[in-house]
């Protein structure tokens, strides 16, 4: 196989948005999936299962620069560290991930195991990149549409989020793909910081919806952490342009 990038997580939100980007800039791009695919328009499909560490070695076979994507709720440093292991062996030459801001502050497993996976990058002895970004504006949407769902809505007080367009975190990590390794880069964050009510409260006005809310505290060393602020971008930060109103508008 020669395809010069290997995009794990292609098929998922943000990796849709990457492979038309990366063809666009005229490469053949190779997708990492747990189900088969039909090839098509220079992508092609390799069926492989990083957390079961199965199919990796003949992804990985011929790719110069390894765009690694993929990622669940759990399971994301074991993960790497199989494609790491892999990635080292074929002698891939660019190594870029995608983590999330406060994956270093953050007390709760997924960002464990976000900070865990870029340990393996950074340590994989291969030339590495890692953009950490905030959540997106498609996630925060399936979080406040399920919320509307209860009659009460429960606001955890303190909580504060910068969601990012994730249109704009692809073109990041395009960008980045084709450049030099660069180690930990700039955080990307949403141009604005909203607490849970005003992301509700957007959604609700946007779907022309009404809704009782009630105040609740987030217990324990999460809700410390996130009262904090250890979950929004640090100073020195890309900041994106499209807001989570400019996102509403658009998607609802
Ligand atoms: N969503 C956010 O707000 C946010 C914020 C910051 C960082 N991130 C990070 O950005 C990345 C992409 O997020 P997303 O929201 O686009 O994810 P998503 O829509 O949930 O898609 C997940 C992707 O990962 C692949 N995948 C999952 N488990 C896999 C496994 N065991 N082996 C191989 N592939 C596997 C899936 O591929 P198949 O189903 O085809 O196998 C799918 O393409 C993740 O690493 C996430 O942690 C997300």
């Amino acid at each position: 196989m020669t395809s010069s990038i290997l995009l794990t997580g292609g098929t998922g939100t943000l990796g849709r948005l990457v492979v038309p980007l990366l063809r666009d800039a005229g490469r053949e791009v190779r997708v990492l999936s747990r189900h088969s695919h039909e090839p098509g328009d220079g992508v092609e499909y390799v069926t492989g299962d990083l957390l079961k560490d199965q199919g990796i070695g003949p992804a990985v076979d011929g790719a110069e620069i390894i765009l690694h994507l993929a990622g669940g709720p759990k399971g994301d440093d074991e993960a790497t560290r199989n494609l790491v292991r892999a990635a080292s062996r074929a002698g891939v030459r660019h190594l870029v991930y995608i983590s999330v801001i406060g994956a270093d502050r953050v007390p709760l497993g997924y960002f464990r195991s976000k900070l865990g996976a870029e340990r393996a990058v950074a340590d994989s002895g291969l030339p590495w990149t890692t953009l950490r970004a905030a959540q997106f504006h498609d996630l925060a949407l399936n979080v406040v549409r399920q919320m509307a769902k209860l009659p009460v809505i429960p606001i955890p007080g303190g909580l504060r989020f910068e969601p990012v367009d994730a249109r704009e975190v692809a073109d990041r990590l395009v960008e980045l793909t084709l450049d030099k390794p660069a180690g930990l880069v700039p955080d990307l964050a949403g141009p604005k910081v909203y607490g849970m009510a005003e992301l509700i409260r957007g959604y609700l006005r946007a779907r022309g919806k009404r809704r009782l809310t009630m105040p609740v505290r987030m217990p324990g060393k999460a809700g410390r952490a996130y009262r904090a602020g250890d979950n929004l971008s640090r100073s020195g930060a890309v900041v994106g342009k499209r807001t989570w109103e400019d996102f509403l508008d658009e998607r609802l």
